[in-house]
């Protein structure tokens, strides 16, 4: 897992083939903060880059009628098996919409736009405006858009870790560690993790199964962003440091921007 840092063409998203684990590793602070807006905004939500589902389900569960837009192949499949798990009248809230960030258009407007923790997969400058353009032009007179930002100036340099293990419902049990490696200089990192599954039943012996992705992810600086909102047409309404609602300070490494069409 250390091999070097490539170019940004050759580094797009990897969650081919762990879908299914994704989401055991996310701490969903994130989730009663999308609620709280959406209750302020109304429907229809977009949850743009949604994933498995993570946000985009408990916002139906709250009766929003929501569009997951994803690209992922992995992701698209693992949001259609777990929808029918939904309450029948949250899963008919949701529409699942396959298409790319940077280049789409579904034809109706969105009170509420949420992006969450998948702004950075949009590598070069040139994807990052068009995804706010796409963005912007989706956005009803009075809709909100919120872009939560890592922080590009407070990424670490290169970073190994180990994350606490967690459990499927079935019994089996996922590790997953990673090595983070940042060119500040190319603003571009290289996540690679490394998933292992651990089957262990009864009387049998213990399956073992290794899974590596490697993704992309571009690091932007405050006042890089906050350029490209002007140039997509957004203005900032208020800024967030996390999403307990505190201000932001320049020693937050989260910035949450609250974004009205200009
Ligand atoms: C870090 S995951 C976050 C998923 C979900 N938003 C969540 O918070 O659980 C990033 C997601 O962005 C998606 N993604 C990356 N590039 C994309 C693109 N160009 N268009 C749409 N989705 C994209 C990935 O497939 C992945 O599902």
């Amino acid at each position: 897992m250390s091999r070097e840092l490539r170019d940004e063409q050759e580094l797009v998203p990897g969650y081919e083939g762990i879908a299914e684990f994704f989401d055991l590793f996310a701490n969903n602070t994130d989730i009663p903060f999308y609620v709280r807006y959406a209750k302020k905004q109304g429907s229809p939500v977009l949850d743009i880059a949604a994933g498995s589902g993570r946000v985009a389900f408990p916002l139906a569960q709250e009766g929003f009628r929501v569009t997951a837009l994803e690209k992922s192949p992995s992701m698209l499949t693992e949001m259609r098996r777990r929808l029918p798990r939904l309450p029948k009248d949250a899963a008919d809230r949701v529409n699942i919409v396959e298409a790319d960030m940077s280049d789409f258009s579904i034809g109706r407007k969105y009170r509420l736009i949420i992006i969450p923790g998948s702004f950075a997969h949009a590598m070069s400058t040139d994807k990052q405006l068009s995804t706010l353009k796409c963005v912007r032009k989706h956005l009803a007179s009075d809709g909100l858009f919120i872009l939560d930002l890592h922080v590009g100036a407070l990424l670490p340099e290169d970073l190994k870790f180990e994350e606490p293990k967690a459990t499927l419902p079935d019994g089996r049990t996922v590790i997953r560690s990673g090595v983070i490696h940042t060119d500040m200089v190319r603003q571009i990192m290289r996540v690679d993790l490394k998933y292992t599954v651990i089957h262990a039943s009864e009387g049998y012996s213990e399956d073992k199964r290794e899974i590596e992705v490697t993704s992309g992810a571009a690091v932007i600086f405050n006042r890089e962003a906050d350029l490209l909102i002007r140039m997509a047409g957004l203005a900032i309404e208020d800024q967030l440091g996390g999403f307990d609602g505190r201000p932001y300070t320049p020693e937050c490494d989260r910035r949450i921007l609250l974004l009205r069409s200009h």
